[in-house]
């Protein structure tokens, strides 16, 4: 067996109910938490009722921050100096990808007198995070990115250019998960959609990437077995067995991203996320098809029969039993918005085709190859 390390979340609760466990794993020293949510229906939850009934009863003193639209530097910035100024216990974040990496980017930054650009990968003059945070719970409300298990957070700077940005450390995976499917069930269809096939391609991703692990490989398949009710999980949203099903799912692709990385999906989507205001969702499911097809393609060249085999048993847990027509009927479903419809443009690929964006893909893509997929995936 191959060598390898592994970074777990430390707590987590999952299942039906498990956000009224909040306070068992909550350190209270001071008794101040910060919490940040999205503009959702999560405050009109019943959850969000007993949770600021609870503070109340325990005498905490609860501050809620209300985010909209993906984290930005200046909104993190916003953010932190309006509250570094309290000690606090823990910093709460209640919401779908975008409000969860916001929560973990203010819990990594009340103890730095810094921007946080200042720790944004990929920059000639970043300087490294540390990993000292306050305390960190994550409480996703969409079945996606699986932000409540990864070491990053994704930020949008726009010094010196618009450009998306990671802030990651190990020790920046959330102090403990609280995957309660209740929270979801709110979920809009379309936001289901992009979500699911997020978590989809980031199990696929990481089952097939270049550094795998046995680990990886078990997460990750068991996460896309889970993803094989997709359609009856958009097609039955109040449905709460499905909705676990997919937040199980979302929850292992957090997993298997931080410890095996992404492919050539991830690395596109990332610069053109960047580049246009389209959800991180809705791009990965546009790319996805022609970069599977590419890869096949390719390994098929190479002889990879080890890696082919994986994209097989990926494709044997829907019907039919193939994972290229799988994506195919997923296309004409939901439907999957092409680039084009996304309004990208198409003057920027052969630029993103050179920016090296393979990550972990399973087979190195030449930036011809590359400019194909972003050809195909525009339609
Ligand atoms: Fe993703």
């Amino acid at each position: 067996m191959k060598a390898f390390q592994a970074l777990l979340p430390p707590r987590t609760f999952f299942g039906k109910g498990s956000f009224f466990r909040i306070f068992e794993a909550l350190p209270l020293k001071n008794r101040a938490v910060l919490v940040l949510t999205g503009k959702s229906s999560v405050l009109l939850s019943r959850q969000w009722q007993w949770f600021q009934e609870e503070t109340g009863r325990r005498g905490l003193n609860l501050s809620t921050y209300r985010v909209s639209g993906e984290p930005t530097s200046e909104l993190i910035d916003k953010i932190v100096a309006e509250c570094a100024s309290k000690q606090w216990d823990a910093v709460i974040g209640i919401g779908g990808g975008s409000v969860l990496d916001t929560g973990k980017a203010v819990s990594a930054m009340l103890y730095k007198l810094e921007s946080v650009h200042t720790y944004l990968e990929g920059f000639p003059d970043s300087q490294p995070h540390d990993g000292s945070k306050v305390f960190y719970v994550a409480c996703p409300t969409t079945t996606g990115t699986g932000s409540e298990a990864t070491k990053n957070a994704v930020i949008r700077t726009t010094h010196p250019a618009r450009y998306k940005r990671s802030l990651r450390h190990d020790r920046l995976v959330p102090d403990l998960a609280i995957v309660d499917p209740e929270l979801s069930l709110s979920c809009p269809k379309d936001v289901l959609i992009a979500t699911g096939l997020d978590a989809f391609t980031q199990l696929l991703e990481s089952y097939t990437s270049s550094n795998a692990s046995t680990l990886t490989d078990l997460l990750a398949l068991e996460g896309l077995r889970h993803c094989s009710i997709l359609v009856d999980a958009v097609n039955h949203l109040e449905d709460l067995d499905l909705k676990i099903q997919m937040a199980y799912a979302a929850y292992l692709s957090g997993i298997t991203l931080t410890n095996a990385g992404l492919g050539i999906v991830h690395g596109l989507a990332g610069i053109l996320g960047g580049m246009y205001d389209s959800p991180h969702g809705a791009l990965c499911a546009a790319l996805l098809a022609p970069a599977v097809r590419k890869n096949i393609r390719k390994l098929e060249k190479s002889g990879d029969r080890d890696t082919l085999r994986k994209y097989e048993q990926v494709g044997a847990f829907f019907r039919p039993s193939d994972l290229c027509a799988t994506l195919g009927t997923w296309q004409r479903a939901f439907p999957i918005k092409t680039l084009r419809q996304l309004n990208v443009a198409k003057d920027q690929f052969s630029w993103i085709a050179q920016q090296r964006p393979n990550k972990n893909n399973p087979v190195p893509l030449d930036p011809e190859e590359i400019l194909e997929i972003l050809e195909e995936s525009y339609g």
